[in-house]
Formats: structure tokens, sequence, C-alpha cells
């Protein structure tokens, strides 16, 4: 009797402190691609999440708030494998990063069944968030930026357009978005072109563009997929075409801009953040990102991290540390806070991002290219969901 009271009391210690430990901490499982076409995005917002922590503490409502980061390589194969790992292994609260639509709707199915928060932060298709309840988004949509831009241009004198996109879900939603309301606005598709996601080869739609010679081409692109065009429509001597390039601000890219080269300076594009931003969060944010991370410039992906890293400290906050699917899914609907790129809220109907959007011209300031914010549309909910809701 005596014996096996001692050997329970010593099981019941030996478990103790790793099932305290256990309570006390929040996980949250960060996949993102880290390797491959779209590191970009993953070595960006996995600077943001690192900066949001060392500013803010690991600690919340009592809780310490560990993320484990997982490289997808951006196939969503892996994305669903490394997230149901991190349900039924790590036992996270909260599922994270994504950074293209494949990832994010490969994921959703797993955040739906275990009641997982899943907190998109890079994906931009609009129909993301209707793909399960337990999504909410920090990153944007296409639409978001497309309807702004095709309204500046039918406004400015643009009467014919050629759109070229990256043939998936944010390259249609923009090619789609766009053309309605440049259409809707009084103005002329010539042609729609797309290229593949991976790898694609810009030479034979170029040709294309440059044989019809229209007055503006708008193009999306990808995070990270920019530059490689931009070369491409300078190689092909376009920039010098007459052919004016309008925008989604995923071109002109801030992780890249400055490497394209003057030939972008007076590009018009539109888009929720610029590092160029011009406000005393925004400024502190950048300086500090640059400096932890040997001068790199955050670009729109890492604002949609250390926002992403906000929503679950403020959610935490609000359920007081219970990590309920539920409660912290109600915890969300709603929030407001200011961001670098602006004011921002997470709309409780749609659990979506609304946001500024910011016209915004290629200029040099200081010796750099940035993209110079001049026009702001305030608190645009996603027109896709708006449209539908009619
Ligand atoms: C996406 O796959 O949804 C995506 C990725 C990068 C972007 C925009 C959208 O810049």
């Amino acid at each position: 009797m005596l014996r096996r009271g001692v050997t329970a009391a010593f099981a019941a210690l030996a478990l103790a402190p790793s099932a305290a430990l256990a309570q006390e901490t929040v996980k949250v499982g960060l996949i993102l691609p880290m390797t491959g076409q779209q590191a970009s995005t993953g070595k960006q917002i996995d600077a943001a999440v690192k900066l949001y922590q060392a500013q803010n503490g690991a600690t919340v409502a009592g809780k310490k708030v560990e993320v484990i980061l997982k490289d997808d390589t951006s196939v969503p194969d892996v994305t669903k494998r490394l997230a149901q790992e991190l349900v039924v292994n790590d036992k996270v609260a909260f599922l994270a990063g994504f950074g293209i639509t494949p990832s994010a709707l490969a994921t959703a199915p797993i955040a739906t069944q275990a009641k997982v928060p899943e907190i998109v932060m890079a994906a931009g298709t609009s129909s993301i968030t209707e793909a399960s309840p337990y999504i909410a988004r920090t990153s944007f949509t296409l639409a978001q930026s497309s309807v702004p831009m095709a309204q500046w241009a039918a406004k400015n004198g643009i009467k014919k357009v050629v759109t070229l996109v990256s043939d998936y879900g944010p390259g249609i939603d923009a090619e789609k978005s766009f053309s309605e309301t440049f259409k809707a606005d009084g103005g002329t598709i010539v042609e729609n072109l797309r290229v593949p996601m991976r790898s694609p080869d810009f030479s034979p739609v170029l040709q294309k563009v440059a044989d019809i010679k229209p007055d503006a081409l708008f193009v999306f692109v990808p995070s990270g997929t920019g530059a490689q065009f931009v070369k491409q429509f300078i190689e092909r001597g376009l920039d010098k075409s007459g052919v004016k390039l309008i925008a989604t601000g995923d071109v002109t890219d801030d992780d890249q801009l400055n490497g394209m080269g003057d030939a972008m300076v007076g590009v018009i594009n539109a888009h929720n953040y610029s590092a160029n931003h011009d406000s005393a969060m925004n400024k502190a944010f950048v300086a500090a990102f640059e400096k932890a991370n040997n001068g790199m410039r955050p670009n729109f992906m890492a604002v949609g991290g250390y926002d992403g890293m906000h929503l679950i400290y403020a959610a935490l906050k609000k359920t007081n540390g219970v990590t309920d699917g539920d409660k912290l899914m109600a915890a969300i609907k709603g929030m407001a806070w200011e961001s670098p790129r602006g004011p921002i809220s997470i709309d409780p109907e749609t659990r979506d991002i609304v946001q500024n959007i910011y016209i915004r011209k290629v200029q040099k300031v200081g010796g750099e290219l940035y993209n110079v914010e001049f026009e702001t549309i305030a608190n645009v909910k996603d027109p896709v969901k708006a449209a539908k809701k009619k």
C-alpha cells in the first residue's frame, strides 16, 4: 500500500512540471516557404515575426508564446502535412503564415476539423477566408488593389489596356477585378494574358504586348517574381515603347524594387503597404526591421506577418490566455489596430482584412527607389465579397 502510494506520488511529481509547462506555453505553427521560388516571402515574414516578439516579449496573458517555424517550400501537399503534424504532435493553438494561395487552401480543412485558427499572413486570393470559419487574414486580397488601380487608370486618360497575370488564384482575381472595373468605367480591355505561376517565361506575352501597343499594361505577379518580369520588360524595350506599366504593388515589391533600376521611376501602382509610408509607427518599424536584418527593407509580406503576430497576441489577451479555437475566433472578429501600413481591422463578418489602399508612384528618395504614396482609398473591404453580398 505504502509502496503504491509512493509510486503514485512519484508519478504525479514527474508529470507535474511538464504538464504545467505544457499549459503555460501557447504554440504557433508558422508555415512559410523558406526555400524555393517564394523564399523571399518566408524570409520577410519570419523576420517580422521575430521582430514582433523581440519588441513585445514572448509572454502574453501569462503564457509563453512559442513559434515553431516550418519550411513548406511552397508545395501545398507539404504545407498540409506540416499543418497536420503541428496540430496533432505539437498541439499548436494557431496555424500561421502561408506564402501562396494553394498552401492556405490546403490547410483550411485541417483548421476546420481541429478548430484551430489559421492566420493567413501572405496569400491573397479572395476565396481563402471562405474555405474555413477558422481562417482570418492579415495580408490583402488582389481585388483590394486591382479595383483602385483600374479606377485610377480610367480617370487618368488610359483607354486601352492589356492585362498580364500569373495563372492561379490571385492572378485570376487581379485580372477579373481590374478588367470588370476598367470596363465599367468606360475603358477597353484588349487582351487578358496569363503566364504560369512557376518559372514563368515572359517573352511570348511581352512580344504580344509590343505588337498590340496598348495605352497601358496592367500586371500582377507574386512577390519575388517582379524583378524577373521587369528585367524582360526592359530588355524588350517596352519601357521606351509608350506602353505605360501599371501594376499591383506585388510587382514593385519593396524587397526587390531598389534593384530593378531607374526605368521603374514613374511606374504607378496600387497596394496596401510601402516602406516609404509616412507615419511615425512605420518609420520606427522600418528602422527596427532594417537594424535587425542587415539593412533588409521590409515589404508588404513582412507587414502581413507583423500584424498577424499582433492579432495572435491581441486575441490571447482578449481570451485571457484561453486557447479554445471558437473563443479565439470570436476575439479576432472585429479586432482593429494601427499597423505600419495604416489603420486596419478584421471584418467581423468575413474575417478578412479591411485596410487603406494607396496609389503610389515609383520615385527616387535619398538615392533609392521607393513606392511613394500620393492618394489614399480608405478602409477598403475585399471588393469580391462586397459584390457577392449585393
Ligand atoms: C498568393 O499566392 O496568394 C500570393 C502570393 C504572393 C503575392 C500575392 C498573392 O504577392
